[in-house]
């Protein structure tokens, strides 16, 4: 799916997200806290340090770093949603978290010196830029000399059928066009050659990819039409803006196609992450 497509813009499609993530922050978390660790424990995060974290949402992947920085250390939370920045402002009060900085900032135009980080970790944010080689260029910027960036992706479109179905759905339905070669997209950044390349273009060098399993785990059809239509970025805003009938009628296709993750009462639908790591 291609975010620009939308009259709206990326930005104002993540805005509209804020409410639902912070609403699902704790289901969210629990599903993932293994890839947020995955990032923490990869990039050796030091006390003293000052860690930056790009596309941040409601901000659990760099609280779970903040303890280990210390007082001395800083973390800075950053994505270009004010919502959800006010949100993880919300959650990092509420954990009593004092060394974290909170900024509104787009990671294609970091407002930032050279060279001022010890490491940056991104979690399911550089596949929705617009330019994903400028944040990428970016992030080379303002990372110290021999600094680590450690980021995840979502891999390909089989491995993640909780977003490949609905989004195959909603273009088989007319309701959405499909997406551009290389255009943003949750699934727009799984392919590791294209990484290594963009990592390339950007100065780093030859990083280390992983492929980690999630499983989306959900207690009844409702909970996952619900993370689908309040949080799945521009899916949740393509279903959103359809009548009542068809948004029925999507529903009924999609939960048709994914009768085979079908768990209990629920489902449990499987996801695939690709996890990177460069020096
Ligand atoms: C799928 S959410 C992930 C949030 C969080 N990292 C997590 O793991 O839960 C994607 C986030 O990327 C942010 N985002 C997208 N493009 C961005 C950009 N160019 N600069 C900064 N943030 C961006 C959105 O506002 C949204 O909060």
């Amino acid at each position: 799916m291609n975010h620009e497509d939308f009259p709206q813009g990326n930005k104002a499609v993540w805005e509209a997200m804020a409410v639902g993530l912070e609403k699902k922050r704790a289901y969210l978390w629990t599903v993932s806290s293994h890839i947020g660790e995955w990032l923490i424990v990869n990039l050796d995060v030091r006390p003293g340090q000052t860690i930056l974290e790009l596309a941040c949402g409601t901000g659990d992947t760099g609280f779970a770093a903040a303890p280990l920085l210390g007082r001395t250390g800083k973390l800075i939370l950053t994505d270009f949603a004010s919502r959800m920045v006010e949100a993880a402002r919300r959650r990092g009060a509420e954990l009593g978290l004092t060394n974290v900085e909170y900024r509104v900032m787009d990671a294609e135009r970091m407002d930032l010196p050279d060279g001022s980080v010890d490491g940056v970790i991104c979690r399911w944010g550089y596949m929705l830029m617009a330019d994903p080689a400028a944040a990428l260029r970016e992030t080379r910027r303002v990372l110290r000399r021999g600094g680590r960036l450690c980021f995840v992706v979502f891999g390909s479109a089989e491995r993640n059928p909780w977003a490949a179905i609905p989004a195959r759905v909603l273009m088989e339905g007319g309701h959405m066009v499909p997406p551009a070669p290389e255009a943003p997209g949750i699934l727009a950044l799984g392919n590791p050659a294209r990484i290594k390349q963009l990592l390339a273009n950007a100065g780093f060098g030859l990083p280390r990819i992983e492929e980690v399993p999630i499983v989306f785990s959900f207690d009844s059809a409702e909970e996952y039409w619900s993370f689908l239509t309040e949080i799945a970025g521009a899916l949740a805003v393509v279903i959103t803006a359809l009548p009542e009938n068809r948004q029925r009628t999507v529903r009924l296709a999609i939960e048709d196609r994914l009768a085979s993750f079908r768990k209990d009462s629920g489902y449990a639908l499987p996801g695939l992450c690709v996890n990177v790591v460069t020096s």
